[in-house]
């Protein structure tokens, strides 16, 4: 061994600046791919929506929300799950750090939009929990989705997954609001709570299916006019 040259063990290596720095770069380049992939399953439902809104002279798509976690969930996150804080593990073990949630019309377009992000080559869908028809016990309703995509930067390939959640008007109102009460602090009686918020979830529920045929009589009627 020479006299400059330097041995670093394991446990030293934490502490050198370079290994702080391109760690540092690694994580804000895969916040970037994820960013993309964002970007990417946000298009593909767009282009979706503006098809389908000029074949059936109906958008399915009431609104779309995006977010990547940030850094501090992130590390939140895997050391509640008890992985390691590195690049690799958020990659391997968190699904939602790029997330889009899809707000749509009605009942159906949640699955008409899923079956068409299906069939397109460049997504594999890894995981689906179908929180519609198996609601949660709180009356949850959602149709979630893990896929992963391809992003293409100028240094090749990076895969990322993206959790696309789907569901009606009607089911973000009450997730949303059943996530804020969730989250206040001094709730009373917590158990009459979680039946009144059940009990909402069903009759939205039901009302997502009265609508649902309501739309399917109308377009009859105007079918059987048109003949
Ligand atoms: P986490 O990702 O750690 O939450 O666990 P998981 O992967 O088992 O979760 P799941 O796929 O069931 O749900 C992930 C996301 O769906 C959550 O982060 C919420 O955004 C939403 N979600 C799931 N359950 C509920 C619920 O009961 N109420 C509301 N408001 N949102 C929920
Ligand atoms: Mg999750």
């Amino acid at each position: 061994m020479s006299q400059h040259e330097i041995v670093i063990n394991k446990d030293q290596i934490h502490k050198i600046p370079e290994y702080f720095i391109s760690n540092a770069m690694r994580f804000k380049k895969q916040m970037l791919v994820y960013e993309c992939a964002v970007r990417e399953i946000t298009t593909k439902l767009e282009i979706l929506d503006t098809e389908l809104g000029h074949l059936t002279q109906r958008n399915p798509i009431s609104s779309i929300k995006s977010r990547v976690k940030q850094p501090d969930s992130i590390i939140q996150k895997l050391i509640k799950e008890g992985h390691p804080l590195t690049v690799e593990s958020l990659e391997n073990n968190l699904s939602d750090v790029a997330g889009v949630r899809v707000i749509c019309s009605y009942i159906d377009d949640i699955y008409q939009l899923y079956d068409m992000l299906k069939s397109q080559d460049d997504i594999e869908i890894l995981e689906i929990k179908d929180y519609i028809n198996y609601p949660k016990d709180n009356g949850y309703r959602s149709l979630h989705v893990i896929v992963k995509i391809p992003v293409f930067l100028s240094t090749g390939k990076h895969y990322s997954k993206v959790e696309i959640q789907i569901r009606t008007i009607a089911m973000d109102f009450w997730a949303s609001l059943e996530h804020e009460i969730r989250y206040k602090k001094n709730i009373g009686s917590l158990e009459t709570i979680s039946q009144d918020l059940l009990d909402c979830a069903n009759t939205i529920a039901e009302t997502d299916q009265k609508m649902l045929d309501i739309r399917n009589s109308i377009n009859k009627l105007n079918g059987d006019q048109e003949q």
